[in-house]
């Protein structure tokens, strides 16, 4: 009879097909399969985040209750960004764990299974060319991963110091991969990198035909049966005009981009080690507006960064307004180890930031709910590629937007247009069109 494996994920994309690649190796080696259920698990892993501190606590509450739920003799596991840093520390902290395992090492999980208190947290590891097996929680759709680390220096971030130096994975790897996806079923990939756009930086084989992103959105986008192409995240930094006009005219490339902007302060951005101005950021979004119709733009935002003076969130605010986001990822600036802005002397007060969190995103909301309502009596392509209860699926529209019909499976994994007879904050509903 095979093993038991409960897994739960936090954190960002990379780490939700960190814990795919888990899966294929722990099903293909160890005859583990998945359970949704904590006490029949033979191993529990949590696989963590660390961008900010409430995940970490995160961590400590879910292995507690891990340990209160498992059955006896069940294995528990940390792995992830917070295994990277925080590393025999856990053991210390939660010596019932038997095994932690740092994001970028991925690879070894069927090796530190059977090592009592194993600790593999190696963040120049490179697996960068490892044959992970092809397991994906959605058929439909399929995140590829086309770089691994991050060379960055943000001053908030702690990511280069869980995830390690930046290498680009071999195009040859990368196109298989979507080849085989399409071939299971696929019609949409989600190119997967801490800095997408950086692409072909640094090979650790060598040199590559393909050095860049725009180069291999064209690459990618020539595997037949493939109809839609997105990816996650790239860096305003390196938008430059060659990557707009294969945004514009590539078109399997889907007309949804995540610019993340910060802070629209310059002087902040400087002290977050950012490279780009806030005309520079304007100019980016206009320029993507203006030549790409319908286009969403999402974006990250960050409150209270040490320093943050009203003038500076004021910046932030008329960008919000300038460009009219179509989804804002906000948050709290959260000190973290290993990053220079931990250290800066002028870090905010609480109150302040939480006042200012909130007026950004009651303002945001207002903004949404105007898009969302006018985007009512259009008609959208929708890939469909979830059930819903209540008789409904679910799907995304070209731009990213999630938008719900009353249908059944046989709607599942078909592009289909759709008349939007609701818009709700976050998503849209729908009838179909054709
Ligand atoms: N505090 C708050 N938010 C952070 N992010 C990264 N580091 C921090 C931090 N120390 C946010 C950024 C990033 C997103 C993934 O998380 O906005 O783009
Ligand atoms: Fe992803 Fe960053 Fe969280 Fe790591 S720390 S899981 S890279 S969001």
């Amino acid at each position: 009879m095979s093993k038991k494996l409960y897994i739960e994920t936090l954190g960002c994309a990379m780490n939700v097909r960190d814990s795919e690649h888990m899966i294929a190796e722990l099903g293909a080696k160890e005859d583990y399969e998945l359970t949704d259920r904590m006490e029949e698990a033979d191993l529990l892993i949590i696989n963590t985040c660390s961008v900010r501190e409430k995940p970490v606590a995160k961590l400590f509450s879910e292995i507690g209750t891990f340990r209160k739920r498992r059955k006896e003799g069940a294995k528990i596991g940390v792995t992830g960004c917070t295994a990277s840093h925080l590393g025999e520390e856990i053991l210390k902290r939660a010596p019932y764990v038997d095994f932690v395992l740092g994001a970028r090492n991925v690879s070894k999980i069927t090796d530190v299974l059977d090592r009592h208190h194993a600790v593999e947290v190696e963040t120049d590891y490179d697996e960068s060319t490892y044959p992970f097996g092809d397991y994906r929680s959605n058929p439909y759709k399929a995140m590829v991963n086309i770089s691994i680390g991050c060379d960055k220096q943000c001053t908030f971030c702690i990511v280069p110091a869980t995830r390690g130096e930046e290498i680009s994975i071999p195009t040859e790897l990368i196109v298989a991969e979507v080849e085989r996806a399409v071939k299971a079923g696929a019609k949409e990939v989600i190119l997967l990198g801490q800095n997408v756009n950086n692409y072909g930086r640094r090979f650790s084989a060598g040199g590559e035909e393909i050095d860049s992103f725009t180069k291999l959105l064209r690459r990618v986008s020539e595997v037949e049966g493939l109809e839609r192409i997105r990816f996650q995240s790239p860096h305003p930094l390196h938008m430059d005009d060659e990557f707009l006009e294969e945004f514009t005219a590539n078109p399997k490339v889907c007309p949804q981009i995540h610019v993340p902007l910060q802070s629209g302060s310059t002087e902040l951005l400087k002290r977050m080690k950012r490279g780009y101005t806030k005309e520079w950021f304007l100019d980016r979004c206009m320029k993507i507006r203006q030549m790409v119709p319908g286009v969403a733009i999402s974006t990250d935002i960050i409150v209270g960064f040490p320093g943050e003076s009203d003038e500076d969130f004021a910046e932030t605010m008329e960008v919000l307004e300038t460009v009219r986001f179509d989804q804002v990822f906000s948050f709290k600036y959260s000190p973290r180890p290993y990053t220079a802005a931990a250290e800066y002397e002028d870090q905010v007060p609480d109150e302040v930031a939480s006042e200012r969190l909130k007026r950004l995103q009651s303002r945001h909301d207002e903004i949404v709910d105007e898009i969302m309502s006018s985007l009512e009596g259009s008609v959208q392509e929708v890939y469909f590629e979830e059930l819903r209860p209540g008789g409904r699926v679910a799907g995304r529209a070209a731009d990213g937007r999630l938008v719900s019909v009353e249908g059944s499976e046989e709607l599942l994994g078909e592009i289909r247009p759709v008349r939007i007879t609701r818009g709700m904050r976050r998503s849209l509903e729908g009838e179909l069109a054709g």
